[in-house]
């Protein structure tokens, strides 16, 4: 049955000119049927490329936002209506208008995980595997961080030149991670080697072997030379894992490191927004594409 679902809707995406993109926290039986799967940043600079006029994204809402505004003239169709991200929407536009208002000089990087209203008073966006880079590159000294406080702090102790604002928001998933269990998977899993999340809490982090976004999880685990590994981030990850590196354990840090919103899209979702009946739309309006965009494609740019 789900191998016929999967057949169906290769055969539709290329009848009716769709490109289906899928973030890494999505299951096997999603990323199967995707033309594209990987981290936010990886997406985001396939959908600058892509020629389909029609894009789905399995993933969350600020993914496909993300996508409408580096296409603006393509219909983009969010897998399923309720799939979201907490953290996207801890700040408004209005929060950051006020801060700007007393700071004017400060640049204001924005994580992806934002809405596209807050990406309109943003002067950059970054992803996890982007935003060393991108702030080093930035002229201005001083910024305002958002909305990941974990994040934020990992990317000012890697950038001691920089002054960072931080506001207290984060993932609640990754950062309800308490260092108690990563002791705890350490010592039952004593032979393997700690990969975390840099949205996961200081304390967590700074126990691990190695920090990285998920696309760089991924690529330290494939080319690692030792064979086990605890995943400090998104379950899904471990699942991706097994299937392309079947010598090799992989454990998770913890069994609540699943996001809902990542696992509300089944392939019954995806058939009926191939079908024109299911899904959401993303609809920005002129005047959100115009002062949001910059901050993609600045992000594109820098990274
Ligand atoms: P990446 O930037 O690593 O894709 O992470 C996105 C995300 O939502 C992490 O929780
Ligand atoms: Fe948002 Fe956290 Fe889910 Fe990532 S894992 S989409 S940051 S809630």
């Amino acid at each position: 049955m789900i191998k016929k679902m999967q057949d169906e809707i290769l055969r539709l995406k290329k009848e009716k000119d769709i490109c289906i993109l899928a973030h890494s926290y999505q299951p096997h039986i999603i990323t199967s049927i995707a033309d594209h799967t990987g981290d936010s940043y990886a997406l985001a600079v396939k959908a600058a490329k892509t020629d389909n006029r029609t894009v789905i994204m399995c993933g969350v809402r600020f993914m496909a936002e993300g996508v409408k505004l580096l296409c603006p003239d393509k219909k983009v169709i969010l897998s399923h209506k309720r799939a979201g991200c907490p953290m996207a929407e801890q700040f408004t536009k209005e929060d950051i208008l006020k801060f700007k208002e007393k700071h004017p000089e400060t640049a204001v990087v924005a994580y992806i995980n934002t809405t596209a209203s807050i990406k309109t008073v943003c002067d950059v966006c970054v992803t996890s595997s982007s935003a060393v880079k991108i702030v080093s590159r930035l002229p201005q000294k001083d910024i305002l961080f958002i909305p990941d406080c974990n994040l934020g702090r990992y990317v000012a102790n890697k950038l001691p030149e920089k002054n960072i604002t931080l506001w207290k928001g984060g993932c609640p998933i990754h950062s309800s991670i308490t260092p108690g269990e990563a002791t705890a998977a350490r010592e039952m899993y004593p032979n393997a080697l700690f990969l975390v999340h840099p949205e996961c809490i200081p304390e967590v982090s700074e126990s691990a072997d190695f920090v990285g976004s998920t696309a760089e999880i991924m690529e330290y685990a494939k080319k690692s030379e030792k064979k086990e590994f605890i995943i400090g981030t998104e379950v899904a990850i471990i699942e991706h894992l097994q299937f392309e590196c079947p010598d090799k354990k992989f454990y998770p840090l913890s069994p609540r490191l699943v996001c809902g919103d990542m696992k509300l899209t089944t392939l019954t979702d995806v058939l009926d927004c191939i079908n024109g009946d299911g899904g959401d739309e993303i609809i920005l309006s002129d005047e959100t594409i115009r002062d949001a965009r910059h901050c993609i494609e600045r992000m594109i740019e820098l990274g």
